[in-house]
């Protein structure tokens, strides 16, 4: 994809080759009617993120909003909108006027900055007076709104956990004016922050590994790709979904589960059921689009064990061997060891980071937003992660014979690809195949579950290695993380 001269100012023609090929790939058909709606094209609210968060990289200067790509949502009409844009805007840099302001100052900047993007995702004006507003306010494509606007204007992304706890602009204002005062230095954090970091870090769990026999006929070919977050987990499942013998779908999150319903209540519960996400995940299980409506329609009246889903997965992709990228399973053991009941000696494919670059990634993805204990340090809520993940993956590789866990570093894979993904393939049992260098070039399954940013880049970047070191933090890290550290074979 050509991705140069992303500052300059684009043409008509630019912008539709562009939305041409990033949509392409996103949706893995390269060519399609360029007046017929993204969504009957098959785009979810993800895959137009991506889209967005692309077009963006591409053409900051064009400062597109969610609404924008909702309300021109054919391929001629987003070129057309714009081309209208990029004529007319001049980009106001939010975040330097933020940056330079004085406190008090900063918050009435926010209090506008919401009111703006509250008042374009609403196609209504709404003002801070408005003291309390409704269901609008929690309107879904309020949250998309400024979702993307926090991570266009002040490159800091927000989960839709966060608004959800206020009910006006004012708090909200006040709430991310801290937010981004502690992001950039311009306030301290609480005390109580790093107060409790030292001393002990939670241990991964106690697990008896006497396992009951299974109730059903074990699921063959399964291999788990499993990860503290932040490690590269979405780009090797990219390479390894370009192997012609595997089948390595976004994350599929079906082991935390027992029964197809309660995975389907989950994710409803995370997702708006018109966004699409399910469906693509029903089209990877094999479901046909009335079965999918039925099964939304009434979750709870489907009771086909996750075993079974398992099979249907792999009968419906019609590879030899499933990898399944779900690296929250790594966050309970009990989870792991389900894997040894469910599945037919399973391998475990275990994907290392150095420490403190995952994170500092962490961190500056504010992860502790979505997994740690409400005002938890970030730092602290990145390393306990980091160990205790990385404790539960080693734990379940000592209770496995050796031919089934198969470690790879992070920084290994991006700066010496070709090796690496070589013995993978040898542990994996498949002939070595070069397209799973590329994994850009003509990617499938894109779409689902993951990380926003994953068509940020086009190539494999060895360059992110060490990018890490540039940021490195003050903070030392516990006695048992410098000890797993030291273990993979990390300095610090
Ligand atoms: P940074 O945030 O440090 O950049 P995961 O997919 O497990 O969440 O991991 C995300 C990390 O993978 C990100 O780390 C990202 O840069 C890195 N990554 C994603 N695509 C990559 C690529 N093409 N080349 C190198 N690193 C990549």
């Amino acid at each position: 994809m050509d991705n140069s001269n992303p500052n300059m100012p684009g043409t008509h023609q630019a912008f539709k080759a562009h939305i041409t090929t990033v949509l392409g790939a996103l949706l893995g058909a390269p060519h399609f009617d360029p007046h017929t709606s993204f969504f009957l094209l098959g785009a979810d609210e993800l895959i137009l993120f991506r889209l967005l968060n692309k077009l963006n990289q591409l053409y900051p200067n064009v400062q597109l909003s969610w609404r924008d790509i909702n309300e021109h949502s054919t391929m001629a009409a987003l070129a057309h909108c714009m081309t209208q844009r990029d004529k007319t805007i001049q980009a106001a840099n939010i975040k330097e006027q933020f940056l330079g302001a004085q406190p008090a100052e900063r918050i009435r900047i926010m209090e506008n900055h919401l009111c703006d993007a509250i008042s374009h995702a609403l196609n209504s004006s709404v003002t801070l007076t408005s003291d309390r507003l409704g269901s609008g306010f929690h309107h879904h494509h309020v949250y998309m709104e400024l979702t993307w606007v926090f991570k266009r204007d002040f490159q800091c992304p927000i989960y839709k956990t966060e608004i959800e706890q206020f009910e006006n602009i004012s708090q909200l204002a006040t709430y991310f004016t801290n937010e981004l005062e502690i992001r950039w230095g311009l306030r301290s954090p609480e005390a109580k922050w790093r107060a409790a970091m030292h001393g002990s870090l939670a241990k991964s769990e106690e697990v008896s590994w006497d396992l009951e026999p299974p109730s059903s006929k074990r699921v063959q070919n399964v291999v788990l790709l499993l990860s503290a977050p932040r490690s590269g987990s979405t780009l090797l499942r990219l390479m390894l979904s370009r192997h012609s013998q595997l089948f390595c779908p976004p994350e599929l999150n079906l082991l935390h589960h027992k029964e197809l319903s309660s995975w389907v209540g989950n994710r409803l519960n995370r997702f708006p059921r018109d966004s699409g996400v399910i469906q693509n995940l029903m089209g990877l299980i094999g479901f046909r689009a009335a079965e999918c409506e039925e099964i939304l329609d009434a979750p709870a009246s489907h009771t086909m064990s996750i075993s079974k889903v398992y099979q249907r997965i792999i009968a419906e992709s019609g590879q030899a061997t499933l990898v399944d990228k779900t690296p929250s399973y790594a966050k309970r053991i009990d989870t792991l060891r389900r894997a040894e009941s469910l599945f037919e000696k399973p391998r475990y494919i275990h994907l290392i980071r150095h420490p403190c670059a995952a994170i500092e990634s962490f961190v500056r993805h504010r992860f502790e937003k979505l997994i740690g204990k409400p005002g938890e340090d970030p730092f602290l809520c990145a390393e306990k992660t980091w160990l205790i993940r990385n404790q539960n993956i080693l734990n379940i590789a000592n209770h496995v014979e050796q031919n089934r866990y198969h470690q790879i570093r992070y920084e290994d894979l991006v700066q010496n690809p070709h090796q690496v993904m070589e013995s993978l393939c040898v542990f994996l049992g498949v002939p070595f195949e070069e397209a799973v260098l590329h994994p850009y070039d003509r990617p499938n399954l894109i779409g689902g579950p993951g990380d926003y940013d994953i068509f940020q880049h086009d190539k494999i970047e060895p360059q992110l290695a060490d990018n890490w070191q540039q940021s490195r933090q003050t903070a030392t890290l516990c006695a048992e993380t410098l000890e797993l550290a030291k273990l993979f074979g990390y300095c610090i």
